[in-house]
């Protein structure tokens, strides 16, 4: 009981905190206070399952198995606004809805966020399901992704919300996550995303959840639907809304008349660049429900409601000249020089071109004064070709075929865009950046700047990761610039390395593809780089997340006898090159726990649920008693059975809570 209340009020307060910090954007207590809370809870929650709850603040982090999404019909069809980018359309949308209604009314004026849409659906307080919008009609049940974005509440705040009601709004990656992403991409050697709503849009659709919530996704909501609603201003719903737990945006406006909704145009045209995350135009609604009902519906979009789209800027500027960078991995990417230009408050000087395909589509040539823009995308790019003024004699771009660094003949594999330099052993900033990933803080953590690398590299004295393990003191104080100080500690730091656990050092590596997750799951299934070398494809792809792309490069990776020397130098140095057993205690979970099985399941068998509650320690009987811990409780659970678990007041955990308390999901 006394375990039971504690549950209880850190949930309550660690629920607080959360709507403070992701809702308010106002913290009342720091980190550190507000992680030992989490803490004390996590470890309360294991230590007594039976009180688990899908809905804990425990619950955020996501989980590694992949769930395949079900397609679920929307209650109220999802629909698109109606919009344009001309100020007289909406004068005319002004006009209309003046003649229909025949009386006053009011504007609520909104931003457009530029990401995705989804529906949540909540009874009785609590989050039941989150729906993609897929074609307006069906979408995808992504319930598990939402429940990791923080500023979706997964139990609301008191007040008088509608026991049943649906809210919607745009799940958005902010800018400062969206360039973290693409900055991890790059360093794994996947392609990047073009704009913050392709990411959002991707993250939201990936089948492992524990990804999705480190990807910092934020969500917005800006429309309920209910049988009844609280009040029948728009307005006033939201901010209702806020106080029940949703995030709704301190930026919308109720205005008078299309003078106002011009002025916010206007206003918002220029201050856009401010915001932390992309909107790409403005939404106009008229406030009161009551003649949004009256104004109705075209077959496709409200009538009440319209969107005007800010143009994306663009400026004509000259290409100078192409630069072609050689990454980690060998991919080489085209950077265009350009004549500098003002564009969207800043002077841009360069441009991605991507690939050699793009360049072939835009048939861009060095001298051509060409069309920049940026729209939803961080880096400018080119999106056509002023034809018009190209020079006669401007040559055919040419994509190079060796590479700029080390004069290898570049390759291009079937179905890839990227070509690449495959001189992975001897091309300098291939074998620079593989270093410098290398010793990254999330891979070895060995504290060396890019400067140092570049001075060892130099010097001769590293020339492939395991080198590192080489270095002597001596060695680094003979250098010019390396004082005894930091010569000790980066000796020091180095010598630290060989603690760092094994699902990191995998993903140090660097392998092509294998980033932090897929190298967690690889340690996790294989448990030594030994067993991982021998894999056959068909046991990697038999693994649940890597499929054949993964498996391939891995495969790649271990045939190159210069890694097979690496790896067993790193071996003999005491790199850690194995999983080591910690964590077995957790294992027994269930201890001391009768657990009764009834219903029918989603995910598992009944047999398969029954190995799992021995597996971790527990013990499956037939009928309730006093002594049953908890029930674990399918769908269609006769009536019969349920009356006794109420009457003995026995617990009773769902198929995913019960997988969430072992840890198959997280
Ligand atoms: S209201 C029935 N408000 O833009 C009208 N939509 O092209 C429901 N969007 O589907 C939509 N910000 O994905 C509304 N403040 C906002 C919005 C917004 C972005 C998106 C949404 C919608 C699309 C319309």
């Amino acid at each position: 009981e006394e375990a039971k209340n504690r549950i209880e009020k850190l949930r309550q307060e660690l629920n607080t905190h959360n709507y403070n910090y992701y809702v308010l954007n106002n913290p009342a207590i720091s980190d550190y206070d507000y992680d030992q809370k989490l803490k004390e809870l996590e470890k309360l929650e294991k230590e007594f399952p039976e009180f688990f709850d899908a809905n804990s603040p425990t619950q955020r982090v996501g989980s590694d198995i992949n769930t395949e999404f079900v397609q679920v019909t929307h209650e109220y069809p999802m629909l698109s606004l109606g919009n344009t980018y001309n100020r007289q359309e909406l004068t005319d949308f002004d006009a209309r809805i003046r003649k229909i209604l025949e009386e006053d009314f009011e504007y609520v004026a909104e931003l457009k966020f530029d990401g995705t849409a989804i529906a949540l659906r909540y009874e009785k307080g609590k989050l039941k399901m989150a729906i993609t919008r897929g074609d307006g009609t069906k979408g995808d049940d992504v319930t598990y992704n939402a429940r990791t974005i923080k500023s979706i509440p997964l139990k609301l705040r008191d007040g008088n919300y509608p026991e049943k009601f649906e809210i919607r709004g745009e799940v958005i990656l902010p800018h400062a996550s969206f360039e973290r992403l693409n900055r991890e991409r790059e360093e794994i050697g996947e392609q990047p995303f073009a704009n913050p709503r392709n990411a959002a849009s991707g993250t939201l659709k990936m089948q492992n959840s524990a990804e999705v919530a480190k990807r910092g996704l934020d969500c917005f909501l800006y429309y309920l639907l209910a049988q009844k609603l609280p009040s029948d201003s728009h307005f006033e719903n939201m901010q209702l809304a806020k106080k029940w737990g949703f995030k709704i945006s301190e930026h919308a406006r109720k205005l008078k008349n299309i003078t106002e909704v011009f002025e916010y145009i206007d206003y918002w045209d220029k201050e856009r660049k401010k915001l932390p995350y992309d909107i790409d135009g403005i939404v106009i609604k008229v406030d009161s429900l009551r003649q949004q009902e009256l104004l109705g519906f075209t077959s496709k979009t409200p009538r009440w409601a319209i969107s005007y789209k800010f143009k994306a800027e663009r400026v004509r500027t000259q290409l100078l000249s192409v630069d072609f960078q050689v990454g980690r991995t060998g991919a080489i990417t085209p950077v265009a020089n350009l004549e500098p230009v003002q564009l969207a408050g800043t002077t841009v000087k360069r441009a991605s071109l991507h690939n050699s395909d793009i360049i072939k589509q835009l048939d861009v040539r060095i001298g051509d004064y060409v069309y920049v823009e940026k729209g939803g995308e961080i880096i400018p790019k080119i999106v056509g070709v002023d034809k018009d003024a190209r020079s006669p004699e401007l040559p055919e771009f040419r994509f190079i075929d060796k590479c700029p660094e080390c004069g290898t003949e570049l390759v291009r594999k079937a179905g890839e865009a990227q070509h690449y330099c495959p001189n992975a052993t001897s091309c300098p900033p291939q074998i620079k950046g593989k270093i410098e990933h290398f010793i990254s803080r999330k891979a070895m953590n060995i504290n060396a700047a890019e400067a140092t690398v570049d001075l060892l590299y130099k010097a001769g004295l590293v020339k492939n990761i395991a080198d590192l393990y080489d270095l002597k003191f001596e060695q680094l104080t003979g250098l010019e610039r390396f004082a005894e100080k930091s010569a000790k500690n980066l000796i020091d730091s180095i010598e630290q390395s060989k603690t760092v656990p094994f699902s990191r050092v995998l993903y140090a590596l660097g392998i092509r593809y294998v980033g932090e997750t897929v190298a967690k799951t690889l340690a996790k299934n294989f448990k030594s780089i030994d067993a991982l070398r021998e894999a056959t494809l068909e046991q990697l792809t038999e693994v649940d997340e890597i499929g054949e792309k993964i498996a391939q490069s891995i495969i790649d990776f271990f045939k190159r006898e210069d890694n097979f020397q690496i790896i067993q130098r790193l071996k003999i140095a005491g790199v850690q090159l194995q999983q080591n057993n910690q964590g077995k205690q957790s294992e027994q979970i269930l201890k001391g726990k009768s657990i009764v099985i009834s219903g029918v399941f989603k995910r598992y068998s009944r047999d398969e649920l029954k190995n799992l509650i021995e597996e971790f320690g527990g013990k499956n009987v037939s009928s309730i008693s006093k002594k049953t811990s908890f029930l674990l409780a399918g769908d269609k659970i006769g009536p019969s059975k349920l009356e006794k678990v109420k009457k003995l007041n026995i617990p009773m955990v769902s198929e995913e809570e019960f997988l969430r308390m072992i840890g198959k999901i997280r």
